[in-house]
């Protein structure tokens, strides 16, 4: 039997489609294995948001070189794949495969085509003075698929607790500084029936958590669907009992959507709700088409319908023309928020975005923006603390989803945090009341309180 071996960088995204090609995969009979050691064919499923990941990739692709001339076959898959596609071919060592996100269906073919081209190595040492034959060129599979939504195509997904269901892929915005539509092309959204259907086949297969997937996924449209009915749909698909949505768009967050998650118990109070920067010209030069007034009367919405609902969300530091003011009021919107988790990031030019063509003098230098970046995570970093700490002591459900990484079990709340608590491996994948008794500022240790499973088993 062939092994493959997938290593995924990037987002969700990224992540749900690992477990695609994974799934493609294991209908030719490959088997999934944890290490590069012994497989026959290495993916490595790539992210082009920013310049380092991909150049931790390029160095990751070096490391792997290894076992491809022990015969493996390697390929570059995902975004980074779709961006730089030929060039990728002579990068690191050389890569056999480089494929891009829509073409993930064709990687059986495609990797038989490339184990087809191998030469074998010579039986015998070669004679003084020949060499070696030339391994050919590498295969590029590049380009959109308008229609291409893997629809039928079973994951092979790695958790039997939370699922990532994809509801949509690419994106129609253009916000400036972002490569995604350029290496996913245009909106593409599922057919409700099918993303129904999985998640139904989800619950009977014991799953209780989902979290749709899409690039902005309360843009999600079908027919006469919107999303906030879709949402209302799998809240209510019996045995699901926690419902997660990422990353939605603040542009089209509407109050009906409010109106939803309040409604449905199993929609989960947690929002990421990506801000990016906290003064309206930033974010009309990252063309975001909202306000910063906008953006916060939507927070308003969804706090007053779900008091204590856990938010969290994404900001560039040192976007073209971010002046000293632009960003104080990132950090002033920072400290009103106050969000329970951030992801932050220095902004990283990406070529051919809109924004490379902003003047050059507009550029912050490097250093500056660094240390833009440390204050903003300080910040943040204070403010999470201080929530924390003051949730200490609160009963929370978790769901369990895996053994804690120094004994015990670990899982999440509703509002997405990180509880490991003294449990047996047995609690994996139910639900238990812990109660919260510590935090290191950003995760939680907790102590079982009830748990329904281990009480059935003492009865
Ligand atoms: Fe990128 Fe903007 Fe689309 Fe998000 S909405 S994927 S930031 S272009
Ligand atoms: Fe995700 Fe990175 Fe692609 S963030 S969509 S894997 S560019």
């Amino acid at each position: 039997m062939k092994k493959a071996y997938i290593e995924t960088y990037g987002c969700q995204m990224n992540i749900s489609d690992s477990e695609l090609m994974a799934g493609i995969l294991a209908e030719q009979g490959f088997v999934s294995t944890d290490t590069p050691d012994d497989a026959d064919v290495i993916l490595v499923n790539t992210c082009a948001i920013r310049d380092h990941a991909e150049q931790r990739v390029i160095g990751r692709v070096g490391q792997l070189q290894q076992f491809r001339r022990g015969g493996a076959v390697v390929g570059v898959t995902g975004c980074m794949a779709q961006r730089m596609g030929e060039s990728l071919l002579g990068r690191a060592g050389g890569v056999d495969l480089v494929m891009g996100p829509d073409a993930y269906r064709q990687l059986p073919q495609k990797l038989a085509d490339v184990s087809a081209r191998r030469t074998p190595p010579p039986a015998l040492p070669l004679a003084h003075g020949t060499h070696a034959p030339q391994q050919p060129r590498g295969l590029t599979v590049l380009g959109f698929d308008p229609h291409e939504n893997y629809e039928g195509v079973a994951a092979k997904r790695v958790s039997a607790v939370s699922a990532w269901v994809p509801i949509q892929r690419g994106c129609n915005y253009r916000c400036t500084y972002c490569i995604v539509p350029y290496v996913r092309g245009d909106e593409k959204n599922r057919d409700p029936r099918a993303i129904l259907a999985e998640v139904r086949q989800l619950a009977a297969d014991g799953v209780p958590e989902v979290t749709l997937l899409g690039q902005t996924v309360n843009s999600w449209e079908h027919g006469d669907w919107s999303f906030p009915r879709l949402l209302r749909e799998v809240a209510r698909v019996d045995g699901i009992r926690r419902v997660r949505f990422t990353s939605p768009h603040p542009n089209g967050f509407t109050r009906e959507l409010v109106e939803v998650m309040a409604a449905e118990p199993a929609v989960c109070r947690q929002l990421h709700l990506p801000v990016q920067a906290g003064h309206d010209r930033t974010l009309k030069r990252m063309l975001r088409r909202y306000t910063v007034a906008e953006y916060l009367e939507k927070i308003e919405w969804v706090r007053a319908a779900m008091p204590g609902i856990a938010l969290s969300t994404d900001v560039i530091v040192a976007f073209p023309g971010e002046t000293e003011e632009e960003y104080e009021a990132t950090l002033e919107l920072m400290r009103h928020v106050r969000y329970d988790d951030a992801f932050l990031y220095r902004y990283s030019e990406r070529e051919g975005t809109p924004a490379t063509r902003l003047p050059r003098d507009q550029f912050v230098p490097e250093d500056i923006g660094q240390a833009r970046l440390e204050r903003l995570i300080e910040t943040h970093r204070q403010i999470q603390s201080e929530i924390y700490h003051a949730e200490v002591g609160r009963v929370e459900e978790v769901l369990v989803e895996k053994e804690g990484r120094r004994g015990g079990v670990q899982g999440r709340t509703a509002g997405n945090k990180v509880v490991t608590f003294d449990g047996p491996a047995s609690l994996i994948g139910t639900f238990a009341e812990v109660r919260l008794t510590g935090t290191s500022g950003s995760t939680f240790s907790g102590e079982l309180v009830e748990s329904a499973e281990l009480a059935e088993m003492a009865a």
